[in-house]
């Protein structure tokens, strides 16, 4: 029997390029897992009006965690005309299956690494190493939203806020609402997270990133939570700042940061940035984590124009894999794999044509193989 069971979710259009990248480079290594195909992604919704099946969440179930290619995602009414015919109208509505994965398994921390490797022609600047914690099932991806705003939500908000008023007057139909629901639980166990790293890794400093000046309910209670378990950590430094000026800085000094703590969305926009400091999104990747599972996933989109070209860069997914194995306690062989990409980063002779090289993904695979072996 296998020592791992792994799902295996390779999605849409890039996801499959770069998964077999990641089965190519696991079998180098010998690594001893059962990988169970799960269907996930675009075909699905269309075929069955649901891009995450339930079988695949009950396969999931029985695994010790999942590793995920790249999914399509399209906004409502566009997911809604792609339906097959006998689905329309029924009532289907389409919601990005990741987000999903992340809130039905909890997986409520995203860890994502993103560090200039030396050699990567696409560094924006050397000695970038920061590891971003991105609290991953609340926040402006709770899910709650409403359009048409209903008369009874209206009424209710109307009552307990004299803000409310003033929207009144456009009429419920043209009022779109989403919210941004945050517990102290879940702002506690993120910003933990992110010290609990910052201790295990030497670092000096946590930056605490929101808005509290304007979102002062939400906002504020990050802040006020990160003082508090910052107060458990008095070796390490909590540096708070607005979500605004944290992107002016980490273009302007980069360097300075070692671990960013936010919450969701502001962690979502911060990862992008900070992937485009260490070379883009070829190279940035991710784990969604809870105490008992986990998906590992590169941060990339399926980029459908290039679906099967094996033209995209496989370094965030052999990267993701890496995060993997360190999550499964496997460090020697996540070190080896870590060491592997950073030497065919720092060579620059194989490379994918968004490093300026014109090998394919899975040559890229072969030779950190190569260097495993
Ligand atoms: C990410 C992506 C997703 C997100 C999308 C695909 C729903 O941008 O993983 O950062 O917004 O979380
Ligand atoms: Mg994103």
């Amino acid at each position: 029997m296998s020592k791992y069971r792994i799902a295996w979710l390779p999605g849409d259009g890039v996801g499959n390029d770069v998964m077999k990248c990641a089965r190519l480079v696991l079998d180098a290594m010998s690594f001893n897992a059962e990988y169970i195909h799960g269907d996930i992604g675009w075909e699905f919704w269309k075929s069955e009006g649901n891009a995450l099946p339930e079988r695949t969440k009950t396969m999931m179930q029985k695994t010790d965690c999942t590793l995920f290619g790249a999914i399509t995602s399209k906004p409502k009414e566009e997911a809604a005309e792609e339906l097959r015919p006998e689905l329309q109208d029924q009532g289907f509505v389409y919601f990005s299956p990741i987000v999903q994965l992340r809130q039905e398994f909890n997986l409520h921390t995203n860890l994502r690494p993103c560090k200039a490797y030396p050699g990567n022609p696409l560094n924006y600047r050397e000695n970038i190493n920061i590891a971003i914690f991105r609290e991953n099932t609340e926040g402006m991806y709770g899910g709650v939203e409403f359009y048409p705003l209903p008369q009874e939500v209206f009424d209710v908000l109307d009552r307990n806020h004299p803000k409310m008023k003033k929207f009144g007057r456009f009429g419920l139909s043209n009022i779109a609402m989403s919210t941004r629901i945050m517990s102290k639980q879940g702002c506690e166990n993120i910003v933990t997270q992110a010290f609990e790293y910052a201790k295990n890794f030497g670092c000096k400093s946590v930056t605490v990133v929101d808005k509290p000046n304007v979102l002062r309910e939400t906002g504020g209670l990050m802040i006020r939570t990160a003082r508090e378990v910052a107060g458990n950590y008095p070796e390490i430094e909590l540096w708070e700042t607005n979500i605004d000026a944290q992107c002016m800085w980490l273009v302007k000094n980069p360097e300075d940061y070692e671990v960013i703590v936010a919450e969701n969305m502001f962690g979502d926009i911060l990862s992008d940035l900070c992937a485009q400091l260490v070379g883009g999104l070829g190279f940035a990747c991710s784990g969604n984590i809870s105490e008992n599972y986990a998906v590992f996933e590169p941060t990339h989109g399926s980029a459908p124009k290039y679906a099967g070209l094996f033209k995209v860069n496989p370094i965030a997914m052999l990267l993701s894999v890496k995060m993997m194995l360190d999550w499964l306690g496997e460090k020697e062989k996540a070190t080896d794999l870590e060491s592997a990409v950073a030497a065919v980063i720092a060579e620059g002779k194989v490379r994918t044509y968004d490093m300026g090289g014109s090998n394919t993904s899975l040559e890229v695979a072969e030779v950190v193989a190569e260097q495993i072996s």
